[in-house]
């Protein structure tokens, strides 16, 4: 399916958030769409995706004008939108979250639902099992889930907002492939992102935002100097880390062992001294939460000690 925007124009209050964008998806194709935050992507996707109405501008899919008044509306004409942040429902069941938007008379059917939701899952390689509860998945099987159900609902143009944040690295190899896979079988797709290196991976072509305006598209192979001249409207060089002389330690973990009944941290050994930035690397859910309450004194300790300022 060919999608086209034209000079789509649309303003929240002061702010212009997209201001005469015009773009082309071609079938087939897994399109970039790149900015930094703020730059208007999101907005964009949503009045695709019939979230919001553009203030003027039009939609056309393989060239007939469309106006969307409603999600349920643009994914009937086979657009969906996977969100930055989930839209689905951490209390039910997978199959009860799967069936969601579709009649309700082949909602009561829950064996054909479940037939197809296997079938799909088996196509791109998802291990979900359909009577989980949706609230005890990781965000990348939560995407696994909405990409399925968009696919159930005649999604021919799936776009992904910021599809990467939060996954991790196995499950990114994996959506790609799923990507992929479904540009191959023909379908369109837009991939929402501000890293340059999926974008890089990922895209044959690249459109970028910056302020409201599209300021420039350009196909694989990628100049990442060039997308980053795009981006920011200038050569962005990495500034040099001036070095700090350190001060005493200020806070001392000693085989500190944290937990919250649900999951543990540590052992851990770390002394932080003054004029030092630690940087807390990992994916969701490793303990950094748990690391956090212990030092600022949320979280009493299971073993080990805590000093701060020499005392304990
Ligand atoms: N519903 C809204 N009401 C008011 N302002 C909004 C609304 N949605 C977006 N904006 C503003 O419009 C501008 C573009 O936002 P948008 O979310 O489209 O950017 P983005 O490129 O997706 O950024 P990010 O990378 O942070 O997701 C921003 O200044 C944002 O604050
Ligand atoms: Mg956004």
């Amino acid at each position: 399916m060919q999608v086209q925007l034209q000079h789509i124009h649309k303003r929240f209050g002061l702010v212009q958030a997209n201001r005469d964008i015009s773009l082309t998806v071609e079938g087939g194709m897994i399109l970039g769409l790149l900015g930094e935050n703020g730059a208007g992507k999101s907005t964009l996707m949503k009045v695709l995706s019939g979230f919001i109405t553009a203030d003027s501008g039009q939609i056309l899919l393989d060239g007939r004008a469309t106006h969307f008044t409603s999600p349920a509306d643009a994914l009937r004409a086979g657009v969906g939108m996977l969100h930055q942040d989930p839209l689905d429902f951490p209390p039910l069941r997978l199959l009860e979250n799967f069936i969601l938007g579709r009649d309700s008379q082949l909602g009561q059917r829950q064996a054909e639902a479940e037939r197809d939701f296997r079938a799909l899952c088996q196509q791109f390689g998802f291990d979900l099992d359909p009577q989980a509860f949706v609230s005890d998945l990781s965000v990348g099987e939560r995407q696994q889930l909405e990409i399925v159900r968009l696919l159930w609902l005649g999604a021919r143009t799936l776009i992904l907002d910021e599809p990467t944040t939060g996954i991790s690295a196995p499950q990114k190899v994996k959506l790609f492939a799923t990507l992929r896979q479904l540009a191959a079988e023909g379908k369109s797709v837009i991939f929402v992102s501000h890293k340059l290196e999926d974008v890089e991976a990922l895209c044959h072509r690249v459109a970028v935002l910056r302020q409201g305006a599209l300021v420039g598209e350009t196909a694989a192979p990628f100049s990442a100097a060039h997308l980053i001249q795009l981006m920011f409207g200038q050569e962005i060089t990495v500034p040099e880390r001036p070095s700090v002389p350190l001060g005493q330690p200020l806070l001392e973990l000693r085989q500190l062992l944290v937990g919250d009944g649900r999951m543990q941290m540590g052992p851990l050994d770390l002394t932080i001294a003054a004029g030092e930035v630690i940087g807390l690397a990992g994916l969701e859910g490793s303990g950094q939460q748990l690391l956090m309450q212990a030092c600022a004194g949320l979280l009493a300790p299971q073993a080990g000690r805590l000093w701060w300022r020499g005392c304990s």
